[in-house]
C-alpha cells in the first residue's frame, strides 16, 4: 500500500476542512477522531470519493503515513491538546512531526516543544486563522517550532494556505511557542475591531434609528473604502441576514451575551506580562464579559432614538470612530508583537504579510501597514503610529461628536473610548505621572526623577517640619 502524505487528527468543524482543503491540493490524507462514528459519517460524507482514508485505530492511522510522518491535531485547546500529544508521542518515531493547529496556549506550546524536542519528535505550534471557510479554501497560518519540521511542511501543509499576491500568508516566527503567540496577538486584534464595530452599530440603529438592514447598507458602503475588511463584511451580512420563520433580521433576535473562548484575555494577560499598553483590546474582553454578567446589567432610562437627528452627519461620525479604533487596535496589535519579537525573534512586518488573506482581521488597514514596515526601518509600532497620527488627528472632530453624541444617549463605546485614551496619552507632551510618582514617594519612599536633575530622589513632603 502507498503510504500517506499526511495525518489529520480531529474531525471538528476546523479538521475536516483542512482535510479536504489538503487532499484539493493534491495530498493523500489520513483521517483519525476520537469518536469512530464522526471519522465513518465523514468516509461516507464530504470525504466520499477523494483521496482521504479514515482510521478508527491509532496504530493503523500513524502506521499508514509515509516517513517522517506529519500529524496535524485539530484538538480542543489545553488538556485534550496534551492528552493527545502524550499518546501520539508514545507511538511515534524520531524526527516525526505533530503539528497543534489549535487555538492553543504560546507557553503551552513553548513547554509541549521542550518535551518533545528531548524525545526526538519535531513539534510544530501553529496558528491558523480563518474560520471554516479558511481551513477549507485557504487560512492564514502562523508557524512555531522545530525549524527543519517546518521547512518540510511548507511544501506539504502549506500548500493549502491562503496567497496575497503570489505570496503564501504563512511563516515561520521561531522556536517553542512562537506560531501561537502571534494567533494570540491576532485574535486580540479580533476582539477589539469587532467591539468597536458593535459599538459603531449601537450608536447607529439603537441611537440615529437607522434599522439593521440599513446599518448593514452602511457598513457594505464603508467596506468599499480604507475600512474594506473581513471583519465589516462579515457585520453586514449579518445585519442583512433574514430570519426565514419570523421575517425579522436574525441579528435582533441573538441573545445580547458574547461568549469567548480565552484568547483575547490570553493577548490581554501577555500584554500585562510583557509590559505593553494595549487598552482597546483590554476593553473588548473586559466588555464582552460585562454583557454575560446580567446580573449587574440593572437597565436605566432608554435610549432616544433619533437623538442625532443629524443622520448624514451622525453616519460620519461613527465611520470616523470605527477608522480610528481600528486603526489604533491594530497599533496595539503591532506593540504587542513588538514585545514578542524581542522573545522569538521574527519580523513584526511578517506577521503582518500573513494577515493580509485568509485570516479574521484581513483588511486594507494590514495591506498599507504591511506596506510601511516593508520598507521603512525603525521601531514597528512608531512606523505605523506616525503614519496613522495625521489620519486621526483629521478623524477627531467626527470621532469626539460620535463618542459624546453616544454617551449622551447613553450608548456605550468602550472600544473607542479606549482607544481615544490612548491615542490623547500618546500626544500629549506631559502626562501627570509626576503626581503618580509624588504620592507613591509620599507613601511609600518609592523615589522619583526629576525633569532638572539626574538621578532618584526622595522627599519628607514637608513632614520634617510637622
Ligand atoms: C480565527 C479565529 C478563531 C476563533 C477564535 C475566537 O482566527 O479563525 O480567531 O480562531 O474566532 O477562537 O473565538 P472566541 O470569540 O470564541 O474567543
Amino acid at each position: 500500500m502507498n503510504r500517506l502524505d499526511v495525518g489529520v487528527y480531529g474531525l471538528g468543524v476546523m479538521g475536516e476542512a483542512f482535510a479536504l482543503n489538503l487532499e484539493s491540493r493534491g495530498l493523500t490524507v489520513a483521517v483519525y477522531n476520537r469518536t469512530s462514528e464522526k471519522t465513518l459519517q465523514f468516509l461516507r460524507g464530504r470525504a466520499k470519493g477523494r483521496m482521504i482514508q479514515g482510521f478508527t485505530d491509532l496504530k493503523s492511522f500513524i502506521g499508514s503515513l509515509s516517513r517522517p510522518r506529519m500529524i496535524v491535531l485539530f484538538v480542543k485547546a489545553g488538556r485534550p491538546v496534551d492528552e493527545v500529544v502524550e499518546t501520539l508521542s508514545g507511538m511515534l518515531e524520531r524526527g516525526d512531526v505533530i503539528m497543534d493547529c489549535g487555538n492553543s496556549h504560546y507557553r503551552d506550546s513553548d513547554r509541549r516543544f521542550a518535551a518533545l524536542s528531548g524525545r526526538g519528535i519535531r513539534f510544530l505550534g501553529v496558528g491558523v486563522s480563518g474560520g471554516e471557510e479558511g481551513a477549507l479554501k485557504g487560512p492564514s497560518m502562523m508557524f512555531g517550532g522545530d525549524f527543519s519540521a517546518y521547512v518540510e511542511a511548507e511544501n506539504k501543509i502549506g500548500r493549502a494556505a491562503a496567497v496575497f499576491e503570489n505570496s503564501r500568508c504563512l511563516s515561520y516566527f521561531g522556536e517553542g511557542g512562537a506560531g501561537h503567540f502571534v494567533k494570540i496577538v491576532h485574535n486580540g486584534i479580533e476582539y477589539a475591531i469587532m467591539q468597536a464595530i458593535a459599538e459603531v452599530y449601537d450608536y447607529l440603529a439603537r441611537g440615529v434609528g437607522l434599522s439593521t438592514v440599513e446599518v448593514g447598507s452602511v457598513f457594505e458602503d464603508w467596506g468599499k473604502g480604507i475600512l474594506r475588511s473581513f471583519l465589516l463584511e462579515a457585520a453586514a451580512r449579518v445585519l442583512k441576514h433574514v430570519d426565514p420563520e419570523t421575517g425579522k433580521p436574525l441579528v435582533e433576535l441573538i441573545l445580547d451575551e458574547a461568549e469567548q473562548k480565552g484568547t483575547g484575555k490570553w493577548a490581554v494577560e501577555a500584554a500585562m506580562e510583557l509590559g505593553v499598553s494595549a487598552p482597546t483590546i483590554s476593553a473588548s474582553v473586559a466588555e464582552r464579559t460585562l454583557t454575560t454578567q446580567r446580573i449587574l446589567r440593572r437597565p436605566g432610562r432608554g435610549v432616544g432614538v433619533n437623538g442625532d437627528r443629524d443622520v448624514g452627519g451622525a453616519v460620519e461620525a461613527a465611520r470616523s470612530a470605527l477608522l480610528a479604533t481600528a486603526l489604533l487596535s491594530y497599533i496595539q496589535g503591532i506593540s504587542l508583537l513588538q514585545a514578542g519579537a524581542r522573545n522569538y525573534g521574527f519580523r513584526v512586518s511578517e506577521a503582518l504579510r500573513v494577515w493580509r488573506a485568509g485570516c479574521i482581521i484581513r483588511s486594507r488597514i494590514v495591506e498599507e501597514f504591511y506596506r510601511e514596515l516593508s520598507w521603512s526601518p525603525g521601531d514597528p509600532t512608531v512606523v505605523v503610529l506616525e503614519k496613522s497620527i495625521p489620519q486621526i488627528e483629521e478623524l477627531m472632530p467626527h470621532w469626539l461628536q460620535f463618542i459624546t453624541n453616544a454617551s449622551k444617549m447613553r450608548i456605550p463605546t468602550p472600544a473607542s473610548m479606549s482607544a481615544l485614551s490612548y491615542f490623547l496619552s500618546l500626544r500629549s507632551e506631559r502626562l501627570p505621572a509626576n503626581l503618580i510618582q509624588g504620592i507613591r514617594d509620599y507613601f511609600g519612599g518609592h523615589m522619583f526623577k526629576r525633569v532638572d536633575r539626574e538621578g532618584y530622589f526622595h522627599s519628607d513632603w514637608g513632614r520634617g517640619s510637622e
